[in-house]
């Protein structure tokens, strides 16, 4: 199977598999895992942040940032097609208490400018809306099929949220891709920002886990909700040592992970009945538009499967993600199964035969 459903699904490389079975561990919960330890050490010097934490998921990452920077009632303003609005189960309204205002970019692409946002500040939380109490970006914008936000946007839209006094955090589920699509760096990519959300789980290749990264008081904060939230893993120092190798070797690989994006799109853009801008795939994540086909995405994605392809269908698009257990081949018999399912569709052959 080329599984390209997310970059969520590889498997750990022989070095990490190594790394685990060798791992010195402690009971990290009294911090006592040397491992664990050298991974949130890494994490903060990379990112140029003071302290980092190591967490069970993306989702824990996100939510315990949330939680520590809002009080309940406030308000956090969100590009509307975000993770932490559509798919973290309502977790915000439960562990935060907060309401999600999202926004939507002025252009569509999902990058949002100053002006999508201050609109929808509130600082006196009194009539309207509720406080203003956090600004979440998430980078690569997963739904806007891994669009990167600049690091000079990201920083405008930190500095100007600073100075209303609302703080910022980064989903950077995949900001290793956001940062090798510009050629910089991670620290430079989320720099001012308060707090950073990455996964080693998804393009790094690790098995499991995430570090969230930020000031010493702030993940002092963290670490207390992450022990409520039960996240507190003990010797962890197993999942961590993977994703010591993740953090470090990982990022010199993922332009591969774009570039075979970039064929893949370009592969299927000439397929009848695709909609897809090749110029918006910039990072790992491609997602194209099928209603021109006249069949459904979970129909397309039940004929890939039986061809050995596993993509992602959503309304009438399909994402299909690129990441380290798929190579340039696998991509090549991508495009031809995909040709092969859609040109074998009655729906096609009519419309073909009409169009003739
Ligand atoms: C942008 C983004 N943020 C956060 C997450 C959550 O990560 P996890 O699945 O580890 O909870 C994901 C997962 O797909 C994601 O794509």
């Amino acid at each position: 199977m080329i599984d390209l459903r997310s970059d969520t699904v590889t498997k750990p490389t022989e070095a990490m598999r190594r790394a685990m079975a060798a791992a010195e561990v402690g009971d990290d919960v009294y911090g006592e895992d040397p491992t664990v330890n050298l991974l949130q050490e890494r994490s903060a010097e990379i990112f140029g942040k003071e302290a980092a934490l190591f967490v069970a998921s993306g989702t824990m990452g996100n939510q315990i940032a949330v939680k520590v920077q809002t009080r309940p009632g406030d308000e956090v303003i969100i590009e509307e097609r975000c993770h932490i609005f559509n798919y973290e189960v309502g977790a915000s309204a439960i562990t935060a208490g907060v309401t999600i205002r999202p926004v939507r970019s002025g252009d569509g692409s999902g990058i949002l400018t100053w002006d999508d946002i201050e609109p929808a500040i509130s600082t006196d939380g009194i009539y309207d809306h509720t406080q203003t109490g956090l600004l979440c970006l998430e980078n690569t914008l997963n739904l806007a099929g891994g669009r990167v936000m600049s690091a000079e946007r990201c920083a405008e839209l930190t500095e100007n949220a600073h100075a209303r006094h609302i703080p910022v955090h980064i989903d950077g589920a995949r900001i290793f891709n956001a940062a090798v699509a510009h050629s910089t760096t991670v620290a430079d990519m989320t720099k001012q920002s308060d707090s950073v959300q990455f996964c080693l789980s998804k393009g790094l290749g690790a098995p499991v886990g995430s570090v969230l990264v930020g000031s010493r008081d702030l993940i002092k904060e963290a670490r207390i909700w992450r022990k409520r939230l039960g996240g507190g893993m003990r010797q962890a120092g197993i999942l961590a040592a993977a994703g010591l190798i993740a953090l470090e070797e990982s990022p010199k690989r993922l332009h591969e992970d774009h570039a075979n994006a970039r064929v893949l799109a370009e592969g299927i853009a000439g397929i009848p009945g695709i909609a897809i801008d090749i110029e918006t795939v910039e990072t790992n994540i491609v997602i194209f538009d099928i209603a021109g086909t006249g069949r459904t995405a979970g129909e397309i994605c039940d004929a890939l499967k039986e061809k050995g392809v596993l993509a992602s269908g959503f309304k009438s698009r399909i994402r299909m993600v690129t990441h380290l257990d798929v190579s340039r081949a696998d991509i090549e018999r991508t495009v031809v199964a995909l040709d092969q399912v859609l040109t074998q569709s009655p729906t096609m052959s009519d419309n073909r035969s009409a169009a003739a």
